[in-house]
């Protein structure tokens, strides 16, 4: 299995292209099953979760053309196929977001249920429950959730706390569903207001995306759509992140800063500077890193997928730091690994305690989700010495390119193809 090789201590310098965000794409993608008719996505980022999602919308009956690099034709005539197999839910959790386009489309759904996952047990309890509002039929049998409608109804839905896939899920239900359905506590992510853009531009009717109340009047169909996926908001964090640990100086090219206010709150209280030019956004790292504390929440609030990364760059801080993970319950599993390389941080339960030290030292380490990962990329881009990061499959879900990408910024970063 490859590895990613880091010689730290190198201050990035450059400019850096920030792909499209995985998070939009997947459940963009989703939604080409709803269309009469092929659709045309572009900045589709080159990540193996594109590619496992491809799998199964092919294994549904779809069919592709591969366009220019970033670009994709989804084309649904041939969908007939109506199960997502638990072979590829369990590699990608986000296979769950076909369940509301199939139940929408084909009036039947057939979903492996996802179980746990490193990062905590992550139910789909809320987006079963808003369906059977709808009028689904729910039954769970041999580990698979079994979805049935003649037609969806549209219903009032009120999720029990904030989901980010639960809303898109039942966002793309609604969509061809007969009459009104009105989406209380629904996430406001980014990623979901992309998601309803590319809907709208289908013909769908939805309002209020982006709010904690969206309304959607259901439509008998919906057209075929060129759609270009909104940047990752979560890889931009992680090069800013990157120019801050590293004291470097780090332009995201045409990107502006909308999307990342939270991130860029935190981002100067640590120390960055910013400043918006029409190249894109630029991030000066502090010759100090100032401690900061955070609590994470749904959007607009600090995202739970930058605590790991954001902790790494606390491991340095001029002080004591407090990172509070409110979303997931099993998020620090970076912490272990951070410690090996010379942090000094305290966990009790959803809790840690970041004192900074005055130095990381390179250490071989490994991660087991995809946003640890990064976070032992950051903590290696400053440490002393070698860091080797093996599990390097996290961050190809995830990061396009990182290390060509890093590399172009000055980082003396390499990655070891092994056997086996
Ligand atoms: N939850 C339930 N029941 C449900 C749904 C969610 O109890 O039916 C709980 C979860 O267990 C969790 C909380 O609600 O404690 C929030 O989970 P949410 O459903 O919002 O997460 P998700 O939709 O499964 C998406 C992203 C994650 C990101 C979270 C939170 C995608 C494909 N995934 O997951 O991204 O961390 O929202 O923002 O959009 C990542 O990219 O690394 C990643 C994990």
């Amino acid at each position: 299995m490859d590895k990613i090789r880091i010689q730290g201590g190198v201050a990035l310098k450059g400019t850096v292209t920030i792909s499209g965000a995985k998070n939009a794409a997947l459940p963009i993608m989703a939604a080409a099953l709803l269309a009469d008719g092929p659709s045309t996505i572009i900045n589709l980022p080159a990540l193996r979760d594109i590619q496992t999602h491809k799998r199964l919308l092919a294994h549904l009956g779809a069919s592709f053309k591969e366009g220019s690099p970033a670009e994709v034709m989804i084309d649904p005539t041939g969908l007939k196929g109506f199960e997502a197999p638990y072979d590829l839910v369990k590699t990608m959790r986000a296979s769950v977001l076909v369940l509301g386009p199939l139940v929408a489309r084909l009036g039947k759904a057939r979903v492996s249920l996802p179980g746990g996952c490193a990062i905590g047990a992550r139910p789909i309890n809320l987006h079963l429950k808003a369906l059977e509002q709808m009028g689904a039929r729910i039954e769970l049998k041999h580990g698979y959730v079994e979805a049935r409608a003649r037609r969806l109804t549209g219903a009032e839905i009120v999720f029990d706390l904030t989901t980010v896939t639960g809303t898109e899920n039942i966002l793309m239900a609604a969509v061809l569903a007969k009459g009104k359905t009105v989406i209380a506590n629904a996430a406001r992510e980014p990623e979901v207001v992309d998601l309803a853009k590319c809907l709208r531009a289908m013909g769908a009717r939805i309002e209020g995306a982006g709010t904690d109340l969206i309304t959607i009047q259901g439509v008998p169909a919906l057209n075929p759509v060129l759609y270009r996926v909104m940047p990752d908001r979560i890889e931009a964090g992680t090069y800013l992140a990157a120019a801050g640990i590293t004291g470097g100086t780090v332009t995201l090219a045409d990107y502006d800063g909308s999307c990342l206010e939270a991130q860029l709150n935190k981002l100067r209280e640590a120390g960055l500077e910013f400043s918006q030019t029409k190249a894109g956004l630029t991030a000066h790292g502090p010759r100090k890193i100032q401690s900061v504390s955070l609590t994470t929440r749904p959007y607009p609030g600090f995202p739970t997928d930058m605590q790991a990364q954001f902790m790494t760059l606390m491991c340095l801080g001029q002080g004591t730091s407090i990172i509070q993970e409110t979303i997931f319950e099993n998020r620090f599993m970076h912490v272990s690994e951070l410690k090996r390389m010379g942090a000094d941080i305290q966990v009790s339960g959803h809790q840690a305690v970041i004192k900074g030290v005055p130095r990381l030292t390179g250490a071989p380490v490994m991660a087991t989700d995809l946003r640890a990962s990064a976070s032992l990329v950051l903590a290696g881009l400053k440490a002393e010495g070698t860091t080797e990061i093996s599990r390097v499959y996290h961050l190809d879900r995830g990061y396009e390119t990182l290390e060509k990408k890093l590399s172009a910024l000055g980082a003396r970063i390499e990655r070891i193809k092994e056997a086996g």
